[in-house]
């Protein structure tokens, strides 16, 4: 059983497009960076767990998460303060109803890829 997960997880990442995106040192734990993959803004968010990626760009009047305040696994957005799941995308806060993309990541050779 364990192999055949691994087989699906590895099919499903050679189904991404991978991109470069930053240094593996390059973001501390708690911290968030604006990036840039295959024309989409993005918000790269290192947590305990990893990292992840969103959207940058925030559902209700597109101000940039990667300014937001990033807390417990949340993102905040700095221009109405409606809040995001980080590890869903989900929103969690009024004024934001609907939540944002989210996209695969992996650390290689030193680099964050983000999966698109
Ligand atoms: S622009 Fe993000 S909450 Fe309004």
């Amino acid at each position: 059983m364990q192999a055949r997960i691994a087989a699906m997880e590895t099919e499903a990442d050679q189904a991404l497009s991978w991109h470069p995106v930053c240094g593996a040192d390059d973001l501390e734990t708690g911290g968030v960076l604006h990036v840039e993959a295959e024309g989409l803004e993005l918000a790269l968010f290192r947590l305990d767990d990893g990292y992840h990626a969103t959207s940058d760009i925030c559902t209700h009047m597109r101000s940039r998460l990667s300014d937001g305040y990033v807390k417990d696994g949340t993102v905040q957005c700095p221009l109405h303060f409606g809040r995001f799941d980080i590890r869903t995308g989900q929103a969690l806060s009024a004024p934001c109803k609907k939540g944002v993309r989210t996209f695969a990541t992996k650390v290689d050779a030193g680099r964050v890829w983000v999966g698109m």
